[in-house]
């Protein structure tokens, strides 16, 4: 029997619209409506899951398949991934698409064991050391400072201690939910100037190659990865995760890294980290 998870009140009347009236939803009506980021509200709502529930299948703590695979549904005709929806991604796929890019740069949305992620590729193994002025971009490992602008720590003082938390294969994954009302951003959802394709260092909001949140604007650097602190919100509980950074935007902190390996060419997301995804709860 499909397993069913609590739908909370949204801040919006979100709640009915997603469930027709409903007021809980299965795995299946979340992957559903979870992706369906057209609609914002929905996403919105959805967001008041225990998305923490789902990381791993029902009953389990291991085992799984740890494989992401494309999620292009209602993209299938524009987004670069549209014929690989549900297909595994791999990193060739990617390279391919980042030799499109000025910036060798190149994103897309997936789902790994039930949650919505974004998956970024940056040339940075070829641009590292080259000068920041070619505007190709390259990861930046940074310090982080929460909402209220208190020093949190640095992005290597976490990657010291666990190294898979550093690009694999010029790979990031993040988890999908956005930090301020928990919508799906995405790479390259919309067209407008922080999706473009430029880069710029520093982190800042200026240049493109953002990953977008099309609710209220949020935006991410996919290429600036630090350390970071967020707070589960049904417990309170905090928690200091590696991350990509904020940009700009109401959200108030970036978005958690989910740290991958590549089997074959296949990407792979690992599982050690699911309470850093734990603030849509
Ligand atoms: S949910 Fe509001 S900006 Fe993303």
């Amino acid at each position: 029997m499909a397993r069913e998870y609590d739908l909370k009140p949204a801040p919006s009347d979100g709640a009915d619209a997603v469930a027709g009236g409903a007021t809980t939803i299965n795995r299946r009506q979340f992957l559903r409506y979870g992706f369906n980021t057209a609609a914002g509200v929905l996403t919105a709502s959805l967001g008041v899951l225990g998305f923490a529930a789902i990381l791993l299948p029902p009953g389990g703590g291991g085992g799984g398949d740890l494989a992401v695979q494309f999620w292009a549904k209602g993209r299938e005709d524009e987004a670069w991934y549209g014929a690989k929806h549900l297909q595994p991604m791999t990193k060739a796929d990617f390279v391919a698409e980042a030799a499109k890019s000025a910036t060798g740069t190149a994103g897309a949305a997936g789902v790994w064991n039930g949650v919505p992620v974004v998956v970024n590729y940056v040339e940075h193994s070829k641009y590292a050391g080259t000068p920041e002025s070619n505007g190709k971009a390259r990861f930046q490992f940074m310090e982080g400072y929460d909402e209220t602008g208190k020093y949190v720590g640095h992005f290597e003082d976490l990657a010291e201690a666990d190294p898979r938390l550093m690009p694999s294969d010029d790979l990031v994954m993040v988890f999908g939910r956005c930090t301020h009302l928990c919508c799906i951003p995405g790479w390259q959802l919309v067209s407008n100037s922080f999706t473009e394709d430029s880069w710029t260092p520093g982190g800042g909001d200026d240049g493109g190659t953002k990953m977008f949140c099309i609710c209220h604007s949020s935006r991410f650097d996919p290429t600036a990865l630090e350390m970071n602190t967020n707070r589960n919100r049904s417990n309170g509980a905090t928690f200091n995760y590696a991350g990509i950074r904020r940009a700009g935007g109401p959200a108030p902190v970036g978005l958690p890294l989910i740290p991958i390996q590549l089997n074959g060419d296949v990407i792979e997301g690992l599982t050690d980290y699911i309470d850093w995804y734990t603030y849509c709860d």
